[in-house]
């Protein structure tokens, strides 16, 4: 039963978040409004067995959460439940503390109209800005983070975006670890954007009451995980089962509301709960005397035997949020069919990629790497690790691995819509609009921004293309295969196109010297775009005209003033300007430029990709190390000379859903 409602949790958070995404409204200022903005809703698939009783219990669950909240003693958490009965209800309400009573009260009243529409399901959810409201048919209280934690992004990126993003990210950090240290684990917090004007962020957070500190802890780390790949959109929200987090560009709590939170950044604890912790530690060691000791040490030993995967349930059975999920080798079997060509959905560098349904009714793809285990990195699971935490929305998420076997497994997220190479030239040509291609390129853009520049270690893709990009749902890009080039052995990283790189992306100082920088990235995407823009490949030789790369062509035609003639003819000229077209070629151009050192970073790109203006005045210059004259040349040289240089063969990584 808990499984099956964790598994309709599952749904009722990705059916309701693009909803969600659309309703999202800018904030407003909070004085005197009960912030009935629309985040989450959802209604269990079952129904109450006794319509009667249950209503009953509701209908009592709901007038004493009311009461509660309308106590006048500043509360603003309630659980309420009637137990005793065929259907029992569980209920329980929070209203962000920096609301007033009577918002608090509205907010509650606006929720509970709404969850009536679950009719008689017997659970159900509704989050709103301002408030949540939620019941079961169990005991939920001390639920803290659940699968499908949702992240809720704003529409519009910050002015200031490069110190919005810093600025942001330090507080959200700052929230994430006061927040579980503060008495009723809520915190508002402001700060003004260091040479941004009069640029302020605005953040709150905040956990259910009934959880303990480290549960609140733990659903907060993965609030953060998700809120901050937000950034710099000018707000952010992330939401689970026992907390929520929210920042914004805009004011959206009285100013009187914000706390000092300096006292509880320390290392080892804030004020209250440090001193209490060592209350218990002392009255322990006071009064108990060694037998306490000696249990307590005893207990610490046996519950940190008790490996740490099975503590919390999440989709892939039994684990985790954080770190990877070390998942049964004989489950993954299963799930994929025995590994079955019919659940195969493509092939690639490090290995094919399978389709699998998991018990749970969770549909994942399984990725069966061909790096042998001695051949893999020797600590591939704290690879695995680094990579499992990951979380943007422009990342693919690496859910779980399993390395049991000589063979390895890496269980990732699955992308209904496939690779964007389908869209380009596959089957699915001809579909994507001009404004959805410019959303790939920027989310593509963004995820890379990440990986390169936000995420505590620098990741370097070395294999941007079309086959790696993937679509969800709503046409977003979401980048695969980030990071596993990494698993290899470090002398084997390079020199084989078949595991980094692909002839016609790779940047010409890596494919021929092999100098790896996050430039090379850069490189590969300026040859994506290209291909997003005109809809062919990058690496196409047999195209009819003399002028056989894509590359090559854009640069003729950019500096005879033709680039026009690049889009692709599915495109309706309608839909974009002369000047924006212009712009990304442009774009394109700058990021393929050489030597290395002359294309922007990746934030540098977001920052182009968002401006009004085209670079007429720095625009890009072709330099002497081009494409054709020496990439393609020194490639086959030095792979007829017998250096490692693999005889380029273009292999599509495919990581597509049907
Ligand atoms: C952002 O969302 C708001 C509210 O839904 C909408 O009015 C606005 O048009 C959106 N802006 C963009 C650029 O999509
Ligand atoms: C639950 O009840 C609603 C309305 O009363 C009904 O439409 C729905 O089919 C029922 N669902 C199940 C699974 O019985
Ligand atoms: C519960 O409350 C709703 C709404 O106020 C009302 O329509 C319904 O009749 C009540 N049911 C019971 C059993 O009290
Ligand atoms: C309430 O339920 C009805 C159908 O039962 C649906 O048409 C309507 O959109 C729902 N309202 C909300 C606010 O979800
Ligand atoms: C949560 O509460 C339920 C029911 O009260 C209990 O069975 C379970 O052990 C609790 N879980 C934790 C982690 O405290
Ligand atoms: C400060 O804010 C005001 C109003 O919000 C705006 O008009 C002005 O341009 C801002 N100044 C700077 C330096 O950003
Ligand atoms: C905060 O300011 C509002 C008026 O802006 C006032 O009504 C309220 O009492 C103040 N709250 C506190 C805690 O000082």
């Amino acid at each position: 039963m808990h499984i099956i409602m964790e598994t309709t949790l599952l749904r009722w958070l990705r059916l309701t978040a693009v909803v969600a995404a659309i309703l999202v409204v800018p904030p407003e200022l909070a004085k005197a409004q009960p912030q009935i903005n629309l985040l989450n809703y959802g209604c269990s698939q079952y129904n109450a067995s006794n319509v009667r009783d249950f209503f009953n219990n509701l209908n009592a669950t709901f007038a004493d959460l009311r009461t509660q909240l309308s106590s006048g003693g500043g509360r603003r958490f309630a659980t309420a439940q009637q137990a005793r009965s065929s259907d029992p209800v569980y209920a329980m309400v929070q209203c962000r503390n920096y609301m007033t009573e009577a918002d608090c009260l509205a907010c509650y009243a606006a929720a509970v109209s709404r969850i009536r529409n679950c009719s008689a399901a017997n659970g159900a959810r509704v989050i709103y800005d301002g408030c949540f409201l939620r019941y079961e048919s169990n005991s939920f209280y001390n639920q803290t983070t659940l699968p499908g934690n949702v992240q809720i992004c704003g529409n519009r990126t910050a002015s200031q975006p490069a110190a919005f993003n810093t600025e942001g990210l330090a507080l959200l950090r700052d929230l994430q670890v006061a927040t579980p240290r503060v008495n009723r684990y809520f915190v508002a917090t402001r700060r003004a954007i260091s040479n941004g004007g009069n640029l302020t962020i605005y953040g709150v957070a905040q956990c259910a009451e009934t959880i303990s500190q480290s549960g609140c802890q733990d659903c907060l780390t993965v609030a953060y995980g998700n809120v901050q790949g937000c950034l710099p959109d000018g707000d952010g929200r992330a939401i689970d089962a026992a907390c929520f987090i929210r920042y914004s560009d805009a004011p959206f709590f009285a100013d009187n509301q914000t706390i000092d939170i300096t006292p509880f950044l320390g290392g080892g604890g804030g004020k209250g709960n440090s001193s209490n912790r060592n209350a218990i530690i002392g009255g322990v060691v006071g009064g108990g005397g060694l037998i306490l000791i000696l249990v307590a040490l005893f207990l610490w030993y046996y519950f940190s035997r008790i490996p740490k995967a099975s503590r919390r349930g999440n989709i892939l059975g039994a684990t985790e949020l954080q770190g990877p999920n070390i998942c049964s080798y004989k489950d993954l079997k299963t799930a994929t069919n025995n590994f079955s060509e019919e659940n195969k959905l493509g092939e690639g560098g490090f290995g094919d990629v399978y389709k699998a349904t998991l018990k749970t009714g969770y549909i994942v793809a399984v990725k069966k790497l061909d790096i042998s285990y001695s051949g893999a990195k020797a600590d591939f699971e704290s690879e695995v690790s680094l990579l499992s935490n990951v979380h943007h929305r422009n990342l693919v998420r690496l859910l779980g691995c399993s390395s049991k076997r000589s063979e390895l497994l890496l269980v990732y997220e699955y992308m209904a819509n496939g690779s964007l190479d389908r869209f380009l030239y596959g089957e699915k040509r001809g579909v994507l609009s001009w404004k959805q291609r410019f959303d790939i390129i920027f989310g593509t853009a963004r995820g890379l921004a990440y990986l390169h520049e936000q995420y505590h270690v620098c990741i370097i893709h070395r294999d941007i293309k079309p086959g790696n990009i993937l679509l969800d749902d709503d046409f977003q890009a979401k980048i695969a295969d980030f990071g596993l080039a990494r698993l290899l052995p470090e002398n084997q990283s390079h020199v084989s196109t078949k595991f980094a790189g692909t002839l016609g992306y790779t940047a010409p100082e890596y494919a021929v010297h092999g100098h790896l920088s996050e430039k090379v990235d850069t490189y590969s995407f300026g040859i994506v775009i290209l291909e997003i823009i005109s809809g062919r490949r990058g690496n196409d030789v047999n195209a009819e005209s003399d002028t056989e790369y894509l590359l090559e062509e854009a640069w003729k035609l950019y500096e005879n003033g033709d680039h026009q003639k690049l889009a692709d003819e599915t495109l309706d000229p309608n839909e974009y300007t002369p000047e924006e077209l212009k712009k990304m070629v442009e774009i394109a151009l700058i990021c393929t430029q050489s030597p290395a050192s002359s294309r922007p970073t990746m934030s540098e790109i977001l920052v182009m990709l968002l401006s009004d203006h085209s670079m007429e005045q720095k625009g890009p210059t072709r330099s002497s190390f081009s494409y054709r004259n020496t990439f393609v040349n020194q490639t086959y040289t030095s792979a007829s000379t017998g250096s490692s240089t693999s005889k380029a063969t273009a292999s599509f990584t495919q990581f597509t859903g049907r």
